[in-house]
């Protein structure tokens, strides 16, 4: 790499960032990434900023034979919140968990025996490491999307993952090969959301 301006790699950046659109793990098929191909995707979440070098945040990968363990759980989180919830609703519950041919959960480390760095720095690293992955993904032809859902502030989600009492759970991560897409949503202006001091 070198400081040169480089209009094909702008070109390419841009075009990457802007054609990026959330798709719904419900739009996610086979195949997924290949194993090389996850290992480009979970590397460049590694490339996020960090303050401090304290990795705040880490990654669960949920493979296929463990999706119904998260049926069971989102099924479970759903019963404690609605106790009138029916089994066609705990069963679309657990098909969620089946969506997507890769999932992961992104789980915020905030345990300060970590170092200095304040919780809305990880978050922000977090963050970074979110969108590195989803536009590696979508460089590679793939849909990725982010989903949560009150689920996964439920105790059974914490118990299936093991997080510990700093840990907070951030969002899923699917990607796969997309089946259908929604028309892209239009982006604020600028100054929507800038202004000089
Ligand atoms: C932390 C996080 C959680 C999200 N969870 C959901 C979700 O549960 N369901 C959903 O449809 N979209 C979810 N999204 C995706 C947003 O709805 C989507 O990014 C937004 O509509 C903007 O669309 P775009 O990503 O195509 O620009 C989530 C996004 C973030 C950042």
């Amino acid at each position: 790499m070198n400081s040169t301006p480089d209009e094909e790699t702008l070109d390419a950046a841009l075009t990457l960032i802007h054609s990026r659109q959330h798709v719904s793990p419900k739009r996610l098929g086979d195949p997924g990434p290949s194993a090389e191909q996850l290992e480009l995707i979970l590397g460049a979440a590694g490339a996020a900023p960090d303050h401090g070098r304290l990795n705040p945040w880490r990654l669960i990968v949920v493979p296929p034979e463990r999706r119904a363990l998260l049926g069971e759980a989102f099924a479970e989180a759903l019963s404690e919140r609605d106790a009138a919830a029916t089994e066609v609703q705990k069963q679309e519950a657990r098909a969620k968990a089946a969506r997507g041919p890769f999932l992961a959960l992104m789980v915020l480390r905030l345990d300060p025996a970590l170092g200095d760095a304040h919780p809305q720095e990880r978050i922000i690293s977090a963050g970074c490491a979110i969108q590195n992955m989803l536009l590696v993904a979508h460089a590679m032809g793939f849909g990725a999307g982010l989903s949560s859902g009150r689920s996964l502030y439920s105790q059974q989600l914490r118990r299936l993952f093991a997080l510990d009492a700093h840990e907070q759970p951030l969002c899923f991560l699917s990607v796969g090969t997309v089946t259908g897409r929604k028309p892209a949503r239009p982006r604020p202006r600028t100054s929507d959301y800038s202004s000089t001091l």
